[in-house]
């Protein structure tokens, strides 16, 4: 049998027989030869399009003995940038440039050409940085229902922190919930339960971490089976997690229900708005039937949101939000015996990019409230009802009850999230 025909086998597997199938295989030295050889025939055909700047253009595999002029490296990189940029500037790529105006851009970039040497890792240089991280999360916090559970009262307040992106988002709110869990209720074997369309960075946050992620199968419309989902918790369960939307499927999973279930079993539930977050608050200003899937949610206990997604700020930030310092508190690193002196870092990196969450701010404050919903028009406007199945989704290719808000201009048939008729 072929390689792929071993692997089609190997799909139709429980995960982890598959997963020691394939150990075996592969330790069997025909078929690593085989697999080599099919790999590097795989990455020689790859080549050219990751690399198709080879020859073309001076490159550095050891540093220049002496400086290279400014001039001629501003000309390099004008010239990289201008044969790339027709690759986005029209749009129909999802999932990569989220705003892409000309204007927008220019004012983000003056922003950080002047805060680009800022370290929020050291506050007391500069406390500007502080400033619009704080504010970030406070204007993300009030968007996603932070305003409804304002409190002095430190356990239910919504608090967060600025991070890189959509995946240390996750990741540190699933290190917050171990960590949480171990120190409340003694569980040294954490599981996370998630439904199959969830985010890999859910999988990245087990491996990193150590927490057993249960994958549980979605219902026909693609959304998570909160029935299925209850079933799978455990007595080592730390949390629960949905999407609003799905990457895969652009689908919101019924946050209601599942937070119910965490909130029922006393575990965290984290809501990944890392598309969404930007996208379901004004759309629902807009008059759209959106679910519940905010801190308006009882059970909601953390949430991601993607800032340099449709928040429209510079790629290399998200915020991820807790109901409680005490859950964020899990979140932190602090060293106190350390030669260096006493550390303290809210994130995974040390020293951070101020001049990124300068930026994010700056494209919050400069689109306001009137810019997102005004936004998030144009995209359900651009996903009009399709002249053949009367869908609103891009090209769907199913009819439906309700206006279902697209977040993408690339559609799969599946895009929706309601069963077709
Ligand atoms: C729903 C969802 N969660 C998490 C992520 C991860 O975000 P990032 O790529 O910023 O790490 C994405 C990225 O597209 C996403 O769509």
């Amino acid at each position: 049998m072929d390689i792929a025909g071993i692997a089609a086998k190997l799909q139709r597997l429980n995960p982890r027989v598959a997963a020691a199938a394939e150990r075996l295989a592969v330790a069997i030295p025909a078929v690593r030869s085989r697999l080599d050889r099919e790999h590097d025939r795989m990455l020689a055909g790859m080549e050219a399009s990751v690399k198709p700047y080879r020859g073309q253009v001076a490159s550095f595999l050891r540093l220049p003995a002496q400086g290279v002029p400014r001039d001629e490296i501003l000309q390099q990189v004008d010239d990289l940038a201008a044969r790339e940029r027709p690759r986005w500037r029209d749009g129909m790529v999802s999932g990569a440039v989220y705003h892409g105006d000309d204007d927008h851009i220019a004012f983000l970039s003056r922003v950080y050409a002047i805060t680009s040497q800022v370290n929020p890792l050291h506050a007391d240089l500069w406390p500007s940085a502080t400033k619009y991280e704080a504010e970030i999360v406070a204007m993300t916090a009030g968007m996603l229902g932070g305003d409804a559970v304002l409190t002095d009262d430190s356990a239910r307040q919504i608090v967060g922190s600025v991070t890189s992106g959509g995946t240390e988002s996750i990741l540190l709110a699933m290190r917050a919930y171990r960590d949480w869990a171990r120190a409340t209720r003694r569980i040294t074997r954490p599981e996370l339960v998630a439904p199959a369309t969830a985010h890999v960075a859910f999988d990245k946050a087990a491996q990193y971490f150590r927490i057993r992620l249960v994958r549980v199968p979605v219902a026909a419309d693609y959304r998570a089976d909160v029935d299925a989902m209850r079933r799978a918790i455990t007595r080592n369960t730390v949390a629960l997690a949905g999407s609003a939307p799905t990457f895969p499927h652009g689908v919101i999973d019924p946050i209601e229900g599942l937070a119910a279930v965490a909130r029922e079993r006393g575990i965290g539930f984290h809501t990944d708005a890392c598309l969404g977050g930007f996208v379901l608050p004004w759309a629902r200003r807009l008059g759209y039937d959106v679910p519940g899937f905010d801190f308006n949610v009882p059970g909601v206990t953390s949430m991601s949101a993607d800032t340099h997604k449709f928040g429209y700020a510079a790629k290399g930030t998200s915020v991820v939000l807790y109901r409680g310092a005490h859950l964020r508190s899990f979140q932190y690193f602090t060293a106190t015996e350390w030669p260096g002196g006493l550390y303290f870092s809210p994130t995974l990196a040390g020293s951070r990019p101020g001049a990124l969450s300068a930026v994010c701010w700056a494209a919050m404050v400069a689109t306001g409230e009137d810019g997102y919903l005004e936004a998030t028009r144009r995209s359900a406007a651009a996903s009009r009802p399709s002249p053949t199945c009367g869908c609103w989704a891009t090209r769907c290719g199913s009819s439906h009850s309700r206006p279902i808000l697209s977040t993408s201009t690339a559609c799969s048939s599946r895009w929706c999230g309601e069963a077709g008729t």
